[in-house]
């Protein structure tokens, strides 16, 4: 398994690239669900260096915290409630350029200016969320989601 984390220089699409091998190559061989994703939050955390990185899995009606890098955060999140809620409902992945003006967005951190929530899926049903929140506005876009999207897809 490999123990550095390797950066790539350049731009997001390089860092993903590199990042997305790294997490294939981690994972190999393990199959725990809570070691992977610990590995893949402190990996994505640790290569772009954003705010908070981390897991919410569904359990019952609500969203129970994971495995994540960065500050505290809230550990139950409710059906369709705030950006991970409802990612969980709509079973989609929701950039929020601005999480002020996301209606019901919950503030774990006052420090969150923009978010993106990649719903985890498995045998079809969302079994949980990928989220990511930023200090700054307007920090995901589409390439963040492409690259999200497969990460979570290979947990
Ligand atoms: N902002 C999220 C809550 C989770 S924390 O940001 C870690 C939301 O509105 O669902």
């Amino acid at each position: 398994m490999a123990e550095v984390l390797y950066v790539a220089e350049g731009g997001k699409q390089e860092r993903y690239a590199l990042l997305y091998a790294q997490i294939q190559a981690v994972l190999r061989g393990e199959e725990d669900a809570v070691a992977r994703m610990a590995n893949v939050a402190a990996m994505i955390h640790a290569t772009f260096g954003f705010l908070w990185t981390g897991f919410y899995r569904v359990v019952g009606e609500e969203l129970v915290l994971g495995p994540f890098q960065g500050p505290l955060a809230c550990m139950r999140i409710g059906y369709g409630r705030g950006v991970c809620g409802t990612a969980w409902k709509e079973a989609k992945s929701l950039v929020v350029p601005d999480v002020e003006q996301f209606p019901g967005h919950i503030a774990c951190s006052s420090l969150s200016r923009s978010e993106i929530v990649v719903p985890w899926r498995r045998d079809g049903a969302v079994v949980g969320v990928l989220d990511v929140d930023s200090e700054a506005l307007e920090t995901f876009d589409e390439v963040d989601q492409e690259w999200l999207e497969k990460i979570v897809a290979i947990l």
